[in-house]
């Protein structure tokens, strides 16, 4: 049987539990008393869901990462038209939705600037939430990741309370906390619409009762300014992401007009400066071993012990199996590209640099490997 459909199957089995909504509050209690989302080192942090085995940002694919032992699920999250948190990569639909199918959508097609690229399609900023709830979720990479697609249409766009109430019911059958680690995205984009993020995500967690720095929380983004005002609004942890290209700028005015690029924070006093108001930094996985011309594992940077140094936490992005994802000297002999490699052996190299956490897209192979789980 291949990988996805042990995968169909198990997310079957967990979506057909009857979910509790409402936890009694002594069984959450002994829950978190047995084992914190924080007590395994590297924390493995479920990319877009476990998306390496069912199509991205999907009930689905968070359940099954939860059932696979990830200690946190990562929604992306964007907004609807008329202010709903939902969980999608990006505001354009046509990547990871059936959208273009629905012909009383046609005239929502548009071209549009999001963060300085030009973009055609269909935009979460145009629907409503009822709207975006006829559509069904698609694969993104269907050419890598045929299994995948055999499960499009099988699931919806699910919102930020969805996935609460998800994590919420399946740590009680996990016997474990199980963390929610969201990333803010196209913050200033939306800022510009009116549909500011930050505060819904922020007032959504209050009201689900994460409220501190113990709460099993991160919350993510590119860029700067939103993570310093969310600072003064609440003790849930904060993570700096990198772009995966060090010459890029955080696209937020403030910053983008001083001209600091990501390579000038991820420099020791970059970081420095990082950590007056972040907990953890997202680099991508380059910065902490770039590769050779040879597209192989070069030699560790100091990026690592630059953030410890700083008092920061480094998660890095992202670990994915397949040939066309792993560095050249791991990849299968069948090339490929949606072949699996040896995902273990980069996982491993990685481990062994100290990092504090990862984002993975088949987080069953980091959870296996890791050594340390109190
Ligand atoms: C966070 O809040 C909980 C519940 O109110 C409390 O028990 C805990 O001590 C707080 N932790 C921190 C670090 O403030
Ligand atoms: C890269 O490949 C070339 C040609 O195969 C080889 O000569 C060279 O030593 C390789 N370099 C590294 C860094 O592995």
């Amino acid at each position: 049987m291949d990988r996805s459909l042990v995968g169909w199957i198990l997310v079957t089995a967990v979506c057909s539990l009857n979910f509790i909504s409402t936890a009694p509050a002594s069984l959450s209690l002994q829950t978190s008393q047995k084992r914190d989302a924080d007590s395994c080192n590297p924390l493995v942090i479920a990319h877009r869901g476990a998306s390496g085995y069912i199509p991205e940002h999907t009930l689905g694919a968070y359940a099954l990462a939860i059932t696979m032992g990830a200690n946190y699920v990562e929604p992306d999250l964007v907004m609807s038209a008329d202010g709903h948190l939902i969980a999608r990569h990006d505001n354009e639909l046509s990547l990871t939705t059936d959208v273009a199918l629905h012909p009383e959508f046609a005239n929502r097609y548009r071209k549009q600037t999001v963060d300085g690229l030009e973009m055609s399609g269909w935009f979460t900023e145009d629907f409503t939430l009822a709207e975006l709830k006829t559509l069904r979720a698609i694969e993104r990479i269907p050419d890598i990741r045929p299994g995948n697609a055999r499960m499009d249409g099988a699931f919806d766009i699910p919102t930020f309370q969805e996935i609460i109430d998800l994590v919420r019911s399946l740590e009680i059958s996990e016997r474990r906390t199980i963390g929610i680690y969201p990333e803010i995205k196209h913050g200033t984009h939306f800022q510009r619409l009116g549909l500011a993020m930050e505060r819904p995500v922020v007032e959504t967690f209050h009201k689900n009762g994460y409220v501190n720095s113990s709460a099993p929380v991160f919350i993510q983004s590119f860029e700067v300014s939103n993570l310093k005002e969310l600072k003064e609004i609440t003790q849930l942890r904060l993570i700096q992401l990198f772009s995966s290209n060090p010459l890029n700028q955080p696209f937020d005015q403030t910053v983008a007009s001083t001209g600091l690029t990501y390579q000038d924070m991820a420099t020791p006093d970059g970081l420095k400066e990082i950590a007056t108001y972040a907990h953890a930094v997202g680099p991508d996985k380059n910065y902490i071993i770039p590769r050779t011309a040879n597209d192989t594992l070069g030699e560790p940077t100091s990026f690592v012990q630059d953030a410890h140094a700083a008092g920061l936490e480094v998660h890095p992005y992202t670990f994915r199996a397949e040939n066309s994802f792993l560095p050249a000297e791991f990849r299968s002999k069948d090339l490929s590209k949606e072949a699996i490699g040896d995902f273990s052996g980069e996982l491993k190299a990685f481990i062994a640099t100290g990092i504090d956490g990862l984002f993975a897209d088949q987080p069953d192979v980091p959870v296996r490997i890791r050594d340390i789980c109190l």
